[in-house]
C-alpha cells in the first residue's frame, strides 16, 4: 500500500469540487438567492459544513433516497442524523400525522394517545416515568436542571468531545495537556463552563472517581458509546464502573440514547442491560416529526416531586409550549407501533453488517491503515489502523482534507453520508442494491487516492 501523498489529494479534491459545481447548478443558482435573506445561504449555521462549497437543495425524500432541485438522485445513509433513521416519510408516520392534524395540534393538554407512548417507553426502556420535549437538546437540559435540584450539586460531568446538542455545560473538552476548556467555537456561552462542567475521557476509569469524589457533581451524561467524534465502545467493564461509581458517590447517571437508539429497540440501556437514573432521547423517535423524552426512575420521581413547587412550574426552566404536542405525539406512536419495530432492527442491523464487511474487504484489499466500527446499524470507517478508546483519541485522527474527499466523491456520485465524520445508517427502506452501490463508490474512491 502506498502512502496518501497530499499534493494529490488536493488536485482530487479540486476536480470533485468541479464536478460538483456542473451538477448542482440550480442548487448553486438557490445557494446564491438564500444568500440575501439566510446568513451562509443556509437556514442553520451546520448546513455549511457539508463537502461541495455549497448544500444540496432537496426536492423530496421518500424512504432511503432523496433527489435534489437538479434532479440528482442519492441513497442517502445519513438520514437526517438520525433524524430520519426511520427512512423518509414513513407510511404509517404519515398517515398518522395526516389524520392528526384535522383534528387539532396543540392545546396544552393532553390526548389520551399520550399514555400509549408513555406505556410504550416504560416497556422498551424499564424506566417508569417520562416527560415530553421537542428536542434532544431539551431533553438533556431539563433532565439537568432536574438532577441539579435534587441533589442541591452544582456541576456535571460530560466526556471529551461528547455532543450532546447545544446544551450549554456540555461544550467542554480537554486541550492536549488534559486541562478542561472551553469547547472551541463555544459561541457566546452565557457562563464559561468551566464554572458548571468537569470533563473526563471516556473509558478511564480512575478520572471518573476522581472527578466523583468531590461529591459537587449533579449528574454525569453520557452516551453509552459515543457517536458524534466517531463510534467508541466502552472498554468491558466500563458501564459497571460508571454505574458503581456514580451510585457510590450520589450522582446521577443521565444515558442519551439519541444516537445509540441505533442498537436495538430498546437502545443501548435495554441491549445490555444499563439501569440509568435517567434516560434521554430524540431525533428518529417520531419519524422526523419534532420530539423527544426524558424518563427517569421511581426515586427521582419521588426526589422531584418534593422538590417542586408546582405553581411555578411552568416559569421553573423546564418547558416547551410545545413538547407534548398533539402531533408529535401521534407520530411517536406510529413511529414506534410500525416502524422502530424489532423487525426493523433485525433487518437493518444485517444490513449494516454487509455495509460494515464492504467496507472492511476493500480495506484489506488495498492494505490501508484504516478501520470501520459497528454499532447496531450504523458505521463508520476511520482513516486510523486501531480504534480509538476515547474522545481525545479520536479528535487527532480526524483528517479533515480526506473527510471531505471521501465524502464529496460519494455525492457526486449518488451517495449521502452523514457530515462531519463517514458515517452510514440503515433504513428500514434501504436495500442490499444500495449497500452494494457504496462498497463499489468507496473502492473506486480508495483505487482513485491510492492508485
Ligand atoms: C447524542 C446526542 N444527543 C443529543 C443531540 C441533540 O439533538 P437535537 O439537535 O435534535 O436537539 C444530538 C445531536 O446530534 C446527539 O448526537
Amino acid at each position: 500500500m502506498s502512502e496518501l501523498n497530499r499534493a494529490k489529494l488536493e488536485q482530487l479534491i479540486k476536480i470533485e469540487e468541479q464536478l460538483f459545481h456542473k451538477t448542482h447548478l440550480k442548487s448553486y443558482e438557490l445557494y446564491q438567492r438564500a444568500h440575501k435573506s439566510l446568513p451562509g445561504g443556509v437556514p442553520m449555521l451546520w448546513m455549511v459544513r457539508w463537502p461541495g462549497s455549497f448544500p444540496v437543495f432537496v426536492k423530496e425524500a421518500r424512504g432511503a433516497h432523496f433527489t435534489d432541485v437538479d434532479g440528482n438522485d442519492y441513497i442517502d445513509f445519513c438520514l437526517g442524523d438520525t433524524g430520519a433513521m426511520t427512512g423518509h416519510a414513513p407510511e404509517a408516520t404519515v398517515r398518522a400525522i395526516t389524520e392528526q392534524v384535522q383534528n387539532g395540534l396543540t392545546l396544552m393538554l393532553p390526548y389520551e394517545d399520550v399514555i400509549w407512548v408513555g406505556e410504550e417507553l416504560q416497556r422498551r426502556f424499564g424506566l417508569p416515568y417520562w416527560q415530553f420535549a421537542l428536542t434532544a437538546t431539551d431533553a438533556n437540559r431539563f433532565a439537568l436542571r432536574m438532577a441539579r435540584l435534587i441533589t442541591g450539586r452544582p456541576k456535571i460531568l460530560v466526556f471529551n468531545y461528547c455532543y450532546h446538542g447545544s446544551v450549554d455545560e456540555t461544550l467542554i473538552t480537554l486541550d492536549e495537556e488534559g486541562t478542561p476548556m472551553s469547547r472551541a467555537n463555544n459561541m457566546g456561552p452565557q457562563i464559561d463552563p468551566l464554572y458548571t462542567s468537569k470533563v473526563i475521557e471516556f473509558n478511564d476509569v480512575a478520572a471518573l472517581e476522581t472527578a466523583l469524589s468531590a461529591r459537587d457533581v449533579a449528574a454525569l451524561l453520557a452516551e453509552p458509546v459515543m457517536t458524534n467524534i466517531g463510534i467508541i465502545h466502552p472498554d468491558p467493564g466500563y458501564h459497571e464502573a460508571l454505574r458503581e461509581l456514580t451510585r457510590r458517590y450520589g450522582t446521577y447517571l443521565i444515558i442519551d440514547e439519541t444516537h445509540t437508539i441505533c442498537t436495538g429497540p430498546g437502545g443501548y440501556t435495554a441491549s445490555f442491560g444499563l439501569q440509568p437514573d435517567f434516560m434521554t432521547l430524540g431525533k428518529p423517535l417520531a419519524g422526523g416529526v419534532p420530539a423527544a423524552v426524558y424518563g427517569f426512575t421511581e426515586e427521582v420521581s419521588k426526589a422531584f416531586t418534593e422538590k417542586l413547587a408546582l405553581d411555578d412550574a411552568d416559569v421553573g426552566g423546564i418547558g416547551g409550549t410545545l413538547a407534548g404536542n398533539a402531533l408529535s405525539i401521534a407520530a411517536m406512536k406510529a413511529t414506534l407501533q410500525n416502524v422502530l419495530t424489532e423487525e426493523f432492527y433485525f433487518k437493518a442491523i444485517k444490513l449494516q453488517e454487509k455495509f460494515t464487511e464492504g467496507v472492511e474487504c476493500v480495506i484489506e484489499e488495498f492494505g490501508l491503515p484504516w478501520i470501520v466500527k459497528r454499532l447496531g446499524n450504523r458505521s463508520e470507517y476511520w482513516f486510523r489502523p486501531t480504534p480509538p478508546k476515547n474522545g481525545g483519541e479520536a479528535h487527532a485522527a480526524v483528517d479533515p482534507e480526506l473527510d471531505r474527499y471521501m465524502h464529496l466523491f460519494a455525492l457526486n456520485r449518488g451517495i449521502l453520508m452523514t457530515p462531519f465524520h463517514n458515517m452510514a445508517l440503515i433504513s428500514p427502506e434501504t436495500t442490499q442494491a444500495d449497500v452494494d452501490y457504496h462498497t463499489k463508490v468507496f473502492r473506486e474512491a480508495v483505487i482513485s487516492l491510492f492508485s
